[in-house]
């Protein structure tokens, strides 16, 4: 029991000095809950502002994609350097060890796969995602798909209702699909659709015109998905034009776990997201690391 007799009157109420109330480094999100905002603030770099993800969620639409048939021989090694890392809840129970502390996006929709309609997709439980501490909900939103646009916008608007519930944030990952083109007008259309509707931060893809119309449209954090597998310097060079022109970091899989020297090329796009390098000195880097 605290001893009232030795309870020292304080007195260092610092008078006059008003109580410094900071602001909040991620864009479009000064206003959400302290859970939130703890949340993102283990993703985002608070020094930076920046974060790189590593995406290896690809199975849940693709199955064993190349550079994913044993995640724990090809992605347990590159846990280590990313600052958050998106995958589904299988893998995370079955492969990856509970000791990296690496905050998790979880994929949080799922539906339908490669071999027959994209984006056909349900929710998981918000308990399950509060089980396996997750730190950034994700769903596919199929803006434009005229099968699934309603039903993806439905599951965003849950998701984000759900999370809200817990202090999880979300992020809405704007779809892929063979007929979903990748132009400015589109990406801007579909991640502000995203945005409108709750998501807390957005991914979608780097478009080689007029991306800054992407970033400036959205009012919350963007960060894009690396795509097909590109050579080592072009994938460097778009991580780079995409900060360059707003992005608020990667969230990227085949271009990293698909190269030559997987924690050599995430540890150049560390280097181009954190840090600013310019395509070649990160591409130098890789070099270096890759021959070490
Ligand atoms: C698919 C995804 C993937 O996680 C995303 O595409 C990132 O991977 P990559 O950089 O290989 O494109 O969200 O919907």
């Amino acid at each position: 029991m605290p001893d009232n007799d030795s309870n020292v009157q304080g007195k260092n109420y610092g008078i006059g000095i008003p109580q410094k109330t900071e602001g909040y480094f991620l864009k479009g999100n000064a206003h959400i809950d302290w859970g939130m905002k703890d949340r993102l603030s283990r993703i985002f770099s608070p020094k930076s502002g920046h974060t790189v993800m590593l995406a290896f969620d690809h199975g849940y639409i693709m199955g064993p994609t190349s550079g994913l048939e044993r995640i724990d021989l090809t992605i347990t090694p590159l846990l280590e350097y990313a600052d958050c890392i998106m995958c589904c809840r299988g893998i995370l129970r079955s492969v990856i060890p509970p000791t990296y502390n690496k905050p998790i996006s979880l994929r949080y929709s799922a539906g339908s796969t490669i071999l027959t309609y994209l984006n056909d997709e349900c929710l998981l439980d918000v308990e399950e995602a509060v089980r396996l501490n997750a730190s950034l909900l994700a769903c596919m939103v199929a803006v434009g798909d005229p099968k699934h646009e309603a039903l993806t916008i439905r599951n965003l608007t849950k998701m984000v209702d759900l999370g809200t519930r817990y202090g999880i944030p979300s992020l809405g990952v704007t779809a892929v699909g063979k007929e979903l083109v990748r132009d400015a007008r589109y990406l801007s259309l579909a991640s502000r659709v995203c945005a409108e509707n709750g998501a807390h931060v957005v991914k979608t893809y780097y478009c080689e015109e007029n991306f800054e119309q992407v970033t400036n449209s959205v009012p919350v954090p963007i960060v894009i998905a690396g795509g097909k597998k590109l050579p080592e310097r072009d994938a460097l060079e778009m991580a780079y034009r995409a900060i360059d022109q707003g992005a608020a970091g990667v969230d990227m899989g085949r271009n990293i776990f698909q190269s030559d020297a997987p924690i050599a090329m995430l540890k150049a796009v560390r280097a181009v997201v954190h840090e600013g390098f310019k395509p070649d000195q990160a591409f130098e880097l890789y070099q270096t690391l890759k021959n070490q």
